[in-house]
């Protein structure tokens, strides 16, 4: 008789043979900078997570390296509106200035991916230059790249492409080593659905579409083929990293993908997956403890190697990794 629980007897046994394993050097943290100074300002639907001015945010990055927490993803919220988004390439708009800090302050013992996209920078809070109510692809893959680029002069050592235009990792990349940031990484957005798992990030970075939607970008929820394609075009135009997004209810996708490239894999545990976790462990209707770490080898299993969560503070700081 077949006796797998043999190797389930005890915890030693279960240990040895456990197939997934988890290390803290896995993971990235979001990061939300606002304007101002000693802002620390707790995000409502996002419980445990709050929005940090430079200066609070350099002292909360300070704690996160001290528990092992040396890389993080930075989004830019409340720097000027307008219809071309023009802050969002601006030298001095708060995610350069943010960068420059960081990196003046903790050089190379801190990894800074920026999150690349202009929706907090419009105000019609799309990804991207409106033409005629629809996002035009070119006009605003010219604006990504430019704004990577400040990002880059800024020290950025990896950047987070997030608006699904066709053919901004190229661009990019064009952009980045002709100016010598040969060096700075991409970890795009490969296959970002439009989910409604974004809701608490929105009110977070104050970039929900005035609008309509964003169907006409983001991916359709549907489509599997089409996740692997766009992610493979993403690839064949330079990226470093891919990643897919939301996690939970794509882990098919990250299977698939991980199958499909020898790229290392990255899932965004997104705001939405976040707050679903923290309500009900509010509630005392599950293990906070169990169900984020069960999560997180759930991200591992699928395939993905880097894992961006808003979780991770709480697993270092509970030691539950
Ligand atoms: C916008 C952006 C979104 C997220 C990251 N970048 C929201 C959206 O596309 O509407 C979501 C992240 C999260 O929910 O945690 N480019
Ligand atoms: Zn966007």
């Amino acid at each position: 008789m077949h006796r797998p629980r043999r190797l389930r007897k005890n915890p030693i046994v279960r240990e040895m043979v456990a197939e997934t394993k988890l290390s803290k050097d896995m993971f990235v943290y979001p990061y939300f900078v606002v304007p101002g100074n000693n802002v620390t300002h707790a995000i409502d639907a996002m419980p445990g997570i709050s929005h940090f001015s430079t200066d609070t945010l350099l002292k909360d990055v300070e704690k996160g390296l001290n528990l092992g927490v040396n890389k993080i993803m930075l989004f830019g919220v409340g720097d000027e509106k307008s219809e071309d988004a023009k802050s969002a390439y601006d030298t001095n708009s708060l995610v350069p200035v943010t960068v420059r800090e960081l990196k003046k302050q903790f050089g190379d013992d801190l990894y800074i991916v920026t999150d690349v996209c202009v929706c907090s920078y419009t105000n019609h809070g799309h990804c991207g230059i409106m033409h005629n109510d629809y996002v035009h692809n070119d006009a605003t893959v010219e604006l990504i790249a430019k704004m990577a680029l400040n990002h880059s002069e800024a020290g950025a050592d990896m950047l987070a492409p997030s608006d699904m235009m066709d053919g901004r990792v190229a661009a990019i990349r064009e952009k980045l080593d002709g100016a010598g940031f040969e060096n700075v990484a991409v970890m795009s957005h490969a296959t970002k659905f439009a989910s409604a798992y974004y809701g608490p990030f929105r009110e977070a970075a104050d970039c929900a579409p005035n609008k309509g939607d964003r169907k006409a970008y983001q991916m359709d929820f549907r489509n599997p083929a089409e996740a692997l394609r766009e992610a493979l075009l993403d690839e064949a135009e330079g990226a470093d990293v891919l990643m897919v997004k939301p996690g939970l209810a794509y882990l098919d996708v990250i299977a698939k993908l991980k199958q499909n490239t020898k790229l290392p894999i990255a899932v965004y545990n997104v705001s939405g997956e976040y707050s679903m976790i923290k309500a009900a462990a509010e509630k005392g209707w599950i293990d906070e403890q169990k169900v984020v770490m069960e999560t997180m080898f759930a991200f591992a299993r699928a395939g993905a190697s880097i894992i961006t969560t808003y979780h991770i503070r709480d697993i270092v700081e509970n030691k539950w990794i």
